[in-house]
């Protein structure tokens, strides 16, 4: 059992990451294609949705998941996918309900839902909006429309941008997500795409260096030699002119990834980075609670049907429920929290680990110039650290 001030000083702080914060995750699993790049789990369904059946469970979770932590204030909820547009306004609003009627809602909460940006989903914008949703988040992909067929999608960059702006006066927050490093894409198109998507985006940009994802067609594709994508200088050209580009227009980068004015970061994925507490709720989400004192790792079943059938059944969809050893929440903590610009309290790492960061690391690290570290106890990754975040965590934490 851990000092009382040991015990303290596990909690997040507030220092430099905000209060701790509660998120609720609800994952809708179904889309109308699969794109050939997609890992996430997500599922073509050629029947309707039975979504009332849906909100049932989802409620039935939500209840089971609030017994086990009860007394949360929620500060964030996140509806991801899958293509959670394809949900009726109805659906998303009951779901909050259920949310309301189990824990505390903030009253600033964030409320995001990831929308595909095609014309039928946009008519439901206006709805989700009444429904609580305060913030969207776009998967525009690319503003180059051969691009846009060649990733599967079933927009068009006109769609898409029309979805933008149709969001852009629906809600008070708004993101989208862009794909680069694809097949033949050119360091001056990116730029050029890139400028174009600043102007649309206002306050927050999430970019993603496609990743060539284990047994997906563009796997099968890549491997017959018949996807040519940016070699490893070429993506790290592409990588440093998307810095460069969003650091020069106010969006830097506060995340690998994501990119926002300051104070529009998304705080839901903050919650995540910052090893804060969250709620996994839907078929294969992924948790993490504070039970009587000790952080338990969640995760429900992936299918859908099979995930309905499990919670009609127990009440609940969890296949895993695992306690962390506080050697892998300190280790969670460097590989989650150095993903974002503002890096870790190395306190907080050391009360986790139960001793510090090795300093002959650190100092070989700082040395090469890809971290730094602060009087105030903070270690992050320099921007010249952050291409090869893997290898530094991996470093750090062996
Ligand atoms: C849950 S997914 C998609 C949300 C929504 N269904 C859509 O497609 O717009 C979230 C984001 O992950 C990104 N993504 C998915 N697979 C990727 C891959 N293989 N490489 C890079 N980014 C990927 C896409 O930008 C996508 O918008
Ligand atoms: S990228 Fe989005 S729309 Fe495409 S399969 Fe994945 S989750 Fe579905």
């Amino acid at each position: 059992m851990p000092a009382a001030d040991t015990m303290t000083s596990l909690q997040p702080q507030a220092t430099g990451q905000g209060a701790p914060a509660f998120g609720v995750y609800v994952h809708w699993p179904f889309c109308l294609s699969k794109c050939p790049y997609c890992d996430f789990n997500s599922h073509v369904r050629h029947a309707a949705i039975d979504e009332a059946r849906f909100v049932r469970a989802f409620a039935a979770e939500i209840a089971a998941t609030a017994g086990r932590a009860p007394g949360r204030t929620v500060s964030t909820i996140f509806f991801g996918g899958g293509t959670p547009s394809l949900m009726a306004p109805s659906t998303v609003e009951a779901i909050l309900a259920a949310i309301a009627r189990h824990w505390t809602i903030a009253a600033d909460v964030e409320v995001t839902l990831e929308a595909n940006p095609t014309s039928v989903e946009a008519t439901r914008f206006r709805g989700y909006r009444a429904a609580g949703v305060n913030r969207v988040s776009l998967g525009v992909q690319a503003l180059d429309d051969s691009a846009l067929a060649a990733l599967g999608r079933l927009h068009s960059v006109r769609e898409s941008l029309d979805a933008v702006a149709i969001a852009r006066g629906i809600f008070p927050r708004y993101s989208f997500d862009l794909i680069y490093a694809r097949p033949g894409q050119t360091l001056r198109a990116w730029r050029a795409e890139l400028e174009r998507a600043i102007a649309e985006a206002a306050e927050h940009l999430s970019l993603y260096q496609l990743t060539i994802e284990p047994d997906t067609p563009f796997a099968r594709l890549h491997a017959a030699g018949k996807l040519g994508i940016p070699d490893g200088d070429s993506a790290r050209a592409l990588y440093d002119a998307t810095q460069e580009v969003c650091s020069g227009r106010g969006v830097p980068a506060y995340e690998v990834s994501n990119h926002a004015r300051p104070g529009a970061e998304c705080r839901h994925n903050l919650v995540y980075w910052r090893s804060h507490e969250y709620a996994g709720i839907g078929p294969g989400a992924h948790g993490r609670l504070d039970i009587a004192g000790e952080r338990h790792a969640t995760a429900t079943e992936k299918r859908p049907e099979f995930w309905l059938m499990r919670v009609e059944r127990h009440g609940h969809g969890l296949i895993v429920d695992d306690v962390l050893t506080l050697g892998e929440r300190a280790d969670e903590l460097l590989l989650m929290g150095l993903r974002l610009t503002e890096g870790i309290d190395a306190g907080r790492y050391q009360a986790l680990a139960g001793r510090p960061l090795d300093p002959t690391r650190i100092a070989t690290l700082r040395r090469h110039g890809l971290i730094d570290t602060d009087v105030a106890g903070r270690l992050r990754v320099t921007p010249a650290g952050f291409p090869v975040l893997d290898a530094v965590v991996a470093d750090l934490a062996a």
